[in-house]
C-alpha cells in the first residue's frame, strides 16, 4: 500500500495530494482498493447548470472543459439535459477527486447498480368498464393522442399489439425517432402505434466491455414487449396462452401511442443508460413515462428513476413505476417516491383450475397451465419430499409423483434439474400436473 501511495502522489502532484493521503490513511480498505489508482469506474455526475461561466457557448462545452481539466482523456459517454443536468463518464479515482473540486460540481454516484425488471396487470380486474358505455375507460378515451414512453428491454414490433389499424396520424408535436439496427428495420417496425424506438447501452459497454448481440431496439428477452403492450397495446382478438385466458388482449390505453427506450440488456442494466433513456423521452415529448423496473435500496439522490421522474414531473409528464414482484414482507418496495405513481403487483380474480384424483378417492383442486390431454398415472406411487431439496431423495423416488412444499415454482427448478439429470426416465413434480402459477407476475 505504501508503494502505491507513493506512486499516487508522484503521479498526481496536485496541491491537495496531502488531503487525499489523509483520507486514504483514514480508510485503509479504500487505500487497498486504490492500489490500482489508475483503475477507473463510470459515474453519473450532477452539475449545477446555473454555475456555467458566461464564456461557454453551451453546457456540453462547459462539461467537456470541466471534465478535460479534471480528468484528461476521460470518456464522457452521456450528457444529460432533461432528466437531470450533468453527464456520465469513466473516471479514475484521482480524476474524480479533481472533478469534485471543480466549479459547478454538485454530486455523483457510481454507475454500477443493476436495475431489476418488474411487471403489470389487467383492465377487467380493475373494473374500468370493458365494453361498458359511460365507464371510466370510455371516459379516458382509451388514451387517445397520448404518447407513452416505456423504458425497458425494447420491443418486438411484429407483435399484433403494435398494429396501428384505425389510428390517426402521429401527433405533430412528437419529436421522437425510430432507430434502425440489427434485426430492427425502422421503416417496417414503426408506425402510428409504435412511434419511437431507441436504444441506450453506452453505460453497459463502459462498465463491462460486452459485445452486444442485438444492438438495436429489438427486444430479445420479452419484458419490454410485455410492458409496452400492457400499457398501450392495440386490441388483439383471439389471444390465449395455449388455450388459457382466451379473449381480446389489449393495453390499458389501447388508443395511445408508444415509444420504447431500450436501456435494459441481457448483459446488465445500468443507471446511466436508464437516465439517458429518460432524458431522451422527456426531450421527445412523451405524456407518460412508464418504468417497470427499479433499483433495490437506493437513496433517492442516487436513484436515476427518482431523479429522472422528478424532472419529468416538473414538466407535467405523468410517471408510472412498478413496486416490484417481491413481498409481502416489509422492505421490498422499489420506487415509491412521492412524485410518481408506484403500482404494486398483485393477484387477479382469475384462476386456471386443475384437479388431481388420487387412488383412494381424494380429490385435490389446484391450478395449472397444462394444456394437454389429462394424464393418467395408474398405480404410480405418491411421496412427499418436503422442500424437494434433497437430490439423493429425489433420485431414490424416480418415477413417482413427488409432492413438494415450496413457496414459489422457481424454488423447484433445481429439483426438476436434479431429477432430469438422473439416468432413468422419471417423474411428475409437485401436485402432479397441477403446477402452481408464479404468484406475482400476473397480468
Ligand atoms: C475495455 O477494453 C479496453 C480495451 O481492451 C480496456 O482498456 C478497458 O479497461 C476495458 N474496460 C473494462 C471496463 O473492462
Ligand atoms: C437425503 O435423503 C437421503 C435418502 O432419503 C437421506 O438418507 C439423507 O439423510 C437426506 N439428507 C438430508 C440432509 O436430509
Amino acid at each position: 500500500v505504501a508503494g502505491a501511495l507513493l506512486t499516487y502522489v508522484h503521479r498526481t502532484m496536485w496541491p491537495w495530494a496531502a488531503l487525499v493521503l489523509v483520507a486514504l490513511y483514514l480508510h485503509p480498505a479504500a487505500a487497498a482498493a486504490d492500489t490500482v489508482a489508475a483503475a477507473s469506474y463510470s459515474y453519473i455526475v450532477h452539475m449545477d447548470k446555473s454555475a456555467m461561466p458566461g464564456a461557454f457557448s453551451s453546457h456540453l462545452r462547459w462539461y467537456e472543459s470541466t471534465l478535460a481539466a479534471a480528468a484528461p482523456g476521460a470518456d464522457m459517454f452521456y450528457v444529460y439535459d432533461h432528466a437531470t443536468h450533468g453527464f456520465a463518464a469513466r473516471l479514475s479515482v484521482d480524476g474524480l477527486d479533481r472533478l469534485r473540486r471543480s466549479p459547478g460540481y454538485l454530486s455523483c454516484y457510481r454507475d454500477d447498480a443493476r436495475a431489476v425488471r418488474d411487471t403489470t396487470h389487467t383492465p377487467e380486474f380493475l373494473g374500468l368498464g370493458v365494453g361498458v358505455a359511460g365507464g371510466i375507460w370510455e371516459a379516458s378515451e382509451y388514451g387517445e393522442n397520448m404518447i407513452i414512453g416505456v423504458v425497458d428491454t425494447g420491443v418486438w414490433p411484429e407483435s399484433a399489439s403494435f398494429r396501428d389499424d384505425g389510428l390517426p396520424p402521429v401527433p405533430a408535436r412528437w419529436k421522437g425517432f425510430c432507430e434502425s439496427g440489427p434485426a430492427f428495420d425502422a421503416a417496417k417496425a414503426c408506425n402510428r402505434k409504435l412511434v419511437g424506438a431507441r436504444k441506450y447501452n453506452k453505460g453497459l459497454i463502459a462498465n463491462t466491455n460486452v459485445t452486444i448481440a442485438v444492438d438495436s431496439p429489438r427486444d430479445s428477452e420479452g419484458h419490454g414487449t410485455h410492458t409496452s403492450s400492457t400499457a398501450a397495446g392495440s386490441p388483439v382478438a383471439g389471444a390465449s396462452f395455449f388455450g388459457y385466458g382466451r379473449g381480446v388482449a389489449r393495453g390499458m390505453a389501447p388508443r395511445a401511442r408508444v415509444a420504447v427506450y431500450k436501456a435494459l440488456w441481457e448483459d446488465g442494466a445500468y443507471a446511466s443508460d436508464i437516465l439517458a433513456a429518460m432524458d431522451q423521452a422527456i426531450a421527445d415529448g412523451v405524456d407518460v413515462l412508464s418504468l417497470s423496473l427499479g433499483f433495490n435500496g437506493r437513496q433517492l439522490y442516487e436513484d436515476p428513476v427518482a431523479i429522472g421522474a422528478f424532472a419529468a414531473m416538473q414538466r407535467g409528464i405523468f410517471v408510472s413505476t412498478s413496486a416490484g414482484n417481491d413481498g409481502p414482507d416489509a422492505g421490498y418496495l422499489r420506487n415509491g417516491s412521492p412524485w410518481v405513481l408506484t403500482v404494486a403487483a398483485g393477484t387477479v380474480d382469475r384462476e386456471f383450475s386443475a384437479v388431481v384424483r388420487l387412488g383412494d378417492g381424494t380429490t385435490l383442486v389446484g391450478e395449472s397451465l397444462y394444456a394437454g390431454t389429462p394424464h393418467s398415472l395408474g398405480n404410480t406411487g405418491l411421496v412427499f419430499l418436503g422442500l424437494c431439496d434433497n437430490d439423493t431423495a429425489l433420485a431414490a423416488n424416480r418415477g413417482k409423483v413427488v409432492v413438494c412444499d415450496v413457496p414459489y415454482i422457481d424454488a423447484l427448478t433445481p429439483a426438476i434439474s436434479a431429477v432430469k439429470a438422473a439416468p432413468r426416465r422419471c417423474c411428475t413434480t409437485s401436485r402432479g400436473a397441477a403446477r402452481p402459477r408464479p404468484l406475482s407476475s400476473s397480468r
